[in-house]
């Protein structure tokens, strides 16, 4: 049996080939350090495994879902906005719940385009959009975040055909992979620009919880106007060290919403009951371990990046997420330079030519291991005496 050309068609996975040759290093015995991948490291707070563990034994979860997700989760995303960011949320008809946000983000082009459409994304970005952008066979192209505008699109370098030609435009902030933060005036632009082409707008709020130095990301939905042109992806992945679990929600725009729903009804049956009750339990509790996980975080943040500026790496701290993205010395490209320091330091890191075009000159480190690997993870970079 020939697979179809639709999956013949799906991009290479560029992080495939690291985390293979990652692997050969371990299996060698090496003593890798990685900080290529994004997967959070801490576990689940308990209270909410022990809701799960409850919910899984009460026989009412042992039936199917309703297909567009429980009521109750729905309630508790919108309530969890209502908290975190003063934004009013109706459950029955601006919450889309998700298998995890990626498959949200590969869904929205099949869910709201026609083949051949257009789609604006983020340079360097997550490299799951593309997989939507595939599948739903629509065309894309990217707004470049360069360093001199804090990583943020500047739609003025848009074309008018781009604007005019835009049916979806994808952001990302807190930004995986540069680390950068929005705030409500670009969002505000955003909702502006969206308003006066008729562009939908996607924002993936992956890192929502993430932001240091005791500034709290802003969500899209924030701005004035934003429920009227788009929608916001939220995941309990990174908030709540739940990435195994899958689950995740989509808020904002009804029309966008009932498209998600509308495909879904005919992918899936919702997730577990026993998730989404868990999930809720997650969103309403105290969010005290959200508190000290940045806490954590930013530790860690700290440690790194002062270790990486006194053996004189010019870089900058991120403002959120979980990762830093890193200047590469001029005489490697960013791929030169990562396998440089798998082979000589044992240090595993992601390549930022993987996230796009404007990645290059750039490799990514996740914060992701303790903050005594991390220092380690630079002194064995500083005996590379590159710097
Ligand atoms: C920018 C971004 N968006 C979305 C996701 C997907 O998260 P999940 O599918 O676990 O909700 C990730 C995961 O790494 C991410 O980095």
């Amino acid at each position: 049996m020939e697979i179809s050309n639709k999956l013949k068609q799906l991009p290479t996975q560029f992080f495939a080939t690291l985390v293979k040759k990652v692997n050969t290093a371990i299996e060698e015995g090496r003593d890798v350090i990685n900080l290529g991948q994004g997967n959070p490291d801490q576990p689940t707070p308990s209270h909410i495994v022990e809701a799960l563990q409850h919910a899984a034994a009460d026989p009412k979860s042992h039936k199917y879902s309703p297909f567009s997700g429980t009521y109750e989760f729905k309630k508790a995303a919108a309530d969890f906005y209502k908290r975190e960011y003063n934004i009013e949320i109706d459950p029955n008809t601006e919450v889309a719940v998700l298998f995890g946000t990626k498959i949200g983000l590969v869904e929205l082009p099949l869910a709201v385009m026609n083949e051949g459409e257009l789609m604006l994304l983020p340079d360097p970005g997550y490299p799951d959009y593309l997989s939507g952008v595939s599948l739903a066979n629509v065309k894309y192209e990217t707004m470049p975040l360069l360093e001199k505008n804090n990583f943020l699109p500047d739609y003025n370098v848009l074309t008018e055909e781009q604007k005019k030609n835009a049916k979806l435009l994808y952001l990302n902030y807190p930004n995986n992979p540069t680390g950068a933060t929005a705030d409500i005036p670009f969002f505000q632009d955003t909702v502006e620009l969206a308003k006066q082409y008729n562009i939908g707008i996607v924002h993936d709020f992956a890192y929502g919880a993430i932001g240091f130095d005791g500034e709290r990301p802003v969500s899209f939905l924030q701005a004035d106007g934003a429920k009227e042109v788009g929608i916001e992806l939220y995941t309990l992945s990174k908030t709540y060290n739940m990435a195994g679990w899958r689950v995740g929600f989509a808020v904002g725009n009804k029309k966008m919403i009932e498209a998600i729903n509308l495909l879904q009804d005919h992918l899936f049956v919702s997730l577990f009951p026993a998730v989404q009750y868990a999930g809720a339990k997650a969103l309403t509790s105290e969010q005290d371990c959200v508190d000290e996980l940045m806490k954590l975080y930013e530790g860690r943040r700290n440690a790194f990046i002062q270790e990486c500026k006194r053996i004189g790496w010019n870089v900058k701290a991120p403002k959120g997420s979980f990762f830093a993205w890193l200047p590469v010395p001029e005489k490697y490209s960013s791929e030169e330079f990562a396998d440089l320091l798998l082979d000589k330091a044992d240090v595993a890191v992601a390549a930022g030519k993987g996230f796009g075009e404007y990645g290059e000159g750039y490799i990514r480190v996740g914060l992701l291991v303790d903050e005594d690997r991390l220092v380690e993870a630079v002194q064995r970079i500083e005996k590379l005496e590159i710097f």
